[in-house]
């Protein structure tokens, strides 16, 4: 009996699978939604192009890779200017972009020029939709389409990711801000747990022969984004969504390595900390003391440190880099609790998706 096993939960599988479908289905945003986000979108485009003729203007982010969320609305916009290369230069543009949307009416209008990629953020006041503006930030529209990709392969991506960015939301988990995690972040986390099933549900993209190839700045982005080919590879996994869900808490409570492992959906697998010289973070203090975390012998189950997960195709980039000691306390506490709410309540969903 797989419900005394501990590990497994206690629920009915098949009615938390159904009523997780159903909430996953009720999360999708609705027809008017989608109708005021390409609205603001042709409005804020329509203004970059009368002062930057010529330029493009894209839409990326999860409006363009079909896992945004109801209730959520927001856009990402990229700016795609000619000649404008250095952060000195994107810098000097979300400025300008800012002034000019301060003048057409926008609320809420707030540059950002020195973050890591410079951005202006404004509210389009007639349908309400948060707008990031950022400029040539080509990575972005390429990794939104590597999870698009994604998405196209196997429809229980999309389910799992709109119930996880639920679940962050709804317990505050979900502000790279505030020390937690962006929604892209968790996005990867479920690419990574749908690829390390042990009959995986999606392929590593990267590490099939590549039929994409861009070079941006220093980064080369390659992946197979041949589709067609790939339909239906994770069919021979026949985990249902529930199954995936607590696959996905369970993991993120007691099976990753925070000491150890860095998440890599370029590899579709962890990598050691050692290996991406992420070490500097944290890591056990008691291993720390005898040599540094490679002193940690390999089955070690450090308290929770670092959260490490690596962009696709900005390799020096963690996203978990925006966690810190307290934090990541509050995150581990978070997956544990999912985690033991599905594990042994016989009707989890309202308490696991309460609001913090
Ligand atoms: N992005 C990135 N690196 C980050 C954060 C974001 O490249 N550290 C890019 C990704 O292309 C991502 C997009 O910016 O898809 C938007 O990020 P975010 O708003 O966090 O994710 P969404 O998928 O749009 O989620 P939400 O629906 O919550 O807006
Ligand atoms: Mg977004």
């Amino acid at each position: 009996d797989r419900s005394h096993n501990g590990r497994q939960p206690k629920a009915n599988m098949e009615e938390l699978d159904a009523a997780l479908r159903q909430m996953a289905d009720s999360l999708m945003p609705t027809p008017e939604e989608r109708a005021a986000q390409m609205e603001a979108f042709e409005w804020v485009k329509s203004l970059l192009q009368a002062r930057y003729p010529g330029a493009g203007v894209h839409l990326f982010g999860s409006v363009a890779n079909g896992l945004s969320v109801r209730h959520n609305n927001d856009i990402d916009v990229c700016l795609e200017l000619e000649g404008v290369d250095d952060q000195a230069g994107k810098a000097e543009v979300a400025g300008v972009v800012g002034e000019l949307m301060e003048a057409a009416g926008m609320a809420e209008v707030l540059p950002l020029p020195k973050a890591r990629v410079p951005v202006v953020k404004f509210v389009v006041p007639r349908t309400g939709t948060k707008v990031d503006v950022t400029v040539n930030n080509l990575l972005a529209c390429i990794n939104t389409k590597l999870v698009a990709d994604y998405c196209a392969i196997d429809a229980r991506l999309a389910a799992l990711v709109a119930l996880v960015k639920h679940w962050a939301k709804q317990r505050a988990v979900n502000d790279p801000y505030r020390g937690t995690l962006s929604s892209y972040c968790y996005v990867l986390m479920c690419i990574h747990l749908l690829q390390t099933r042990p009959t995986p549900v999606l392929p590593a993209l990267q590490q099939l022969q590549p039929t994409f190839r861009r070079a941006v700045g220093q980064w080369t982005c390659e992946f197979c984004d041949n589709i067609e080919a790939l339909r239906g590879f994770g069919a021979v996994n026949c985990e249902s969504l529930a199954q995936l869900v607590w696959a996905f808490f369970e993991y993120w409570a007691w099976r990753h390595n925070y000491s150890h492992d860095v998440v890599s959906v370029r590899l579709g697998a962890c990598l050691h900390k050692d290996d991406k010289d992420w070490t500097r973070r944290i890591g056990n203090e008691r291993h720390l003391a005898s040599g540094g975390p490679a002193a940690c012998p390999p089955a070690c189950r450090c308290l929770p440190s670092d959260v490490c997960i690596e962009d696709p195709f900005e390799l020096s980039h963690d996203l978990g880099r925006t966690v810190d000691r307290q934090t990541r306390a509050v995150l581990h506490k978070e997956f544990t609790r999912a985690a033991t709410l599905l594990r042994d309540a016989d009707d989890p969903l309202d308490l696991l998706f309460a609001p913090y």
